[in-house]
């Protein structure tokens, strides 16, 4: 637990960012710093390779998919620790060849996102990461994707869930976050 404490003394909040109301919490300021980055992904790695997944015997977890943008910042390190395959939730209109596409709402209207077909094989073990679990509508609709291409989402993980929002209960499978915040 003194990781948590030390990770939540690292972010940073910024009311009224990026509109008014809103109190924006920065992870940037963990990246910054080479040790606090070090434990975060640590935290993760000690969490994944200690979870118990009765239909998955051997625990193994083939892709990681990190969600556009700061999934980017994530996913691909814990994906090189675990020896799986890292893959992207990009913006529509972004990546190249055949793609499959959900919607999810945002503040203002819908938005959409992308996953290309062949980067997940049925059958495979998923776990999605973002920095931030809010609503829940973008991890949703990651979930969704990787259901499309027949795999299955183990876990949704998070650095941060804002509790009061209740997001996770729109997730098909459990989430992890590492600081709650209310
Ligand atoms: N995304 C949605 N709500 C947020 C918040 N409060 N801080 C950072 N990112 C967010």
């Amino acid at each position: 637990m003194a990781d948590v404490e030390y990770l939540r003394s690292k972010l940073t909040a910024h009311p009224d960012f990026p509109q008014k109301g809103i109190v924006f919490l920065d992870i940037f300021p963990l990246l910054r710093d080479p040790i606090t980055f070090e434990t975060l992904i640590t935290h993760f790695l000690h969490h994944l390779t200690s979870l118990t997944i009765p239909s998955i015997p051997s625990k193994k977890i083939d892709v990681v998919v990190g969600l556009d943008a700061r999934g980017f910042l994530l996913g691909p390190i814990i994906a090189l620790r675990l020896g799986a395959a890292f893959v992207p939730v990009r913006k529509k209109g972004k990546l190249p060849g055949t793609c499959e596409t959900a919607s999810y709402e945002k503040e203002y209207g819908v938005d959409s996102f992308e996953m290309q077909s062949d980067a997940v094989k049925p059958g495979q073990s998923v776990i999605i990461i973002d920095d931030l679990i809010a609503t829940g509508g973008s991890a949703k609709a990651a979930g969704e994707l990787v259901a499309k291409l027949g795999g299955k989402t183990i876990e949704y993980l998070f650095i941060i869930e804002l509790m009061f929002l209740k997001g996770g209960s729109k997730l098909d499978a459990p989430v992890y976050s590492i600081i709650q915040s209310d």
